[in-house]
């Protein structure tokens, strides 16, 4: 057995966690080892640095500070919680990676991608996610399904032109790695969405030597 790193991108309201949850149980039906995780955050440490990203403030945050918050959540994620479960054979399932920042900093906020893939090799060396699962949809469906979840955070109450941005950041990264991206039709019924993660499941239990 050997690690695989699985991420699951796409906007507020796409499914992400619901079906990182429904793709966990299936991998452990079949005696895989998942760990679950989320960022920003997955450590005590990067949950604050989360929390400091998501809360609305009255001082504006500069996108550079954004930035690198970011990515400071990310290297401590990495290095006491994806790292170690990779090295130890586990499965991780991480709800957004740095494909959700060249997202939101790069698309939503005009970081220019040579920067943030400067500091992608600074902070991850070589290591990429090996599989990486984009929830695409309509930008008003997923921001109806987080508003009717209640309080906006800061990057929920961005405008539509921001995540027209996100999503075509996130399609044109896909297209670009069809071989490590996989685009799933999130504006489906749920049941329909995890009729395609049950269709990806053997080829994950395959590549898991499962
Ligand atoms: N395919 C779907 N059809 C209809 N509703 C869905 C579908 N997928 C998820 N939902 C519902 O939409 C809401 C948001 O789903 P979820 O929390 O999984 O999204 P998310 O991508 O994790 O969002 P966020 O980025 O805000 O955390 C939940 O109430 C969930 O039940
Ligand atoms: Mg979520």
């Amino acid at each position: 057995m050997s690690g695989l790193f699985i991420t699951l991108e796409g906007p507020e309201g796409a499914g992400k966690s619901t079906n990182r949850d429904y793709l966990a149980e299936r991998l452990r039906e079949r005696g895989v080892e998942v760990l679950l995780t989320r960022e920003p955050g997955g450590t005590p440490l990067a949950e604050r640095i989360r929390e400091l990203l998501l809360a609305p403030s009255a001082e504006p945050m500069a996108v550079d500070t954004e930035l690198l918050l970011v990515f400071a959540a990310r290297a401590q994620h990495l290095a006491e919680v994806i790292r170690p479960a990779l090295q130890r054979g586990i499965v991780v399932l991480c709800d957004r990676f740095t494909d959700a920042t060249y997202a939101y900093q790069g698309g939503g906020r005009g970081v220019p991608e040579a920067r943030i893939a400067e500091l992608e090799r600074f902070v991850q060396g070589s290591l990429r996610p090996d599989l990486i699962l984009v929830f695409d949809l309509p930008v008003e469906v997923g921001l109806a399904r987080a508003a009717a979840r209640g309080r906006l955070d800061r990057f929920e109450q961005e405008g539509r032109e921001f995540f027209d941005a996100v999503r075509q950041t996130y399609l044109r990264h896909a297209a670009s790695s069809p071989d490590r991206y996989r685009i799933i039709d999130a504006a489906q019924p749920l049941e329909q969405v995890q009729q395609v993660l049950d269709e990806l499941l053997p080829q994950l239990l395959e590549r898991i030597g499962g």
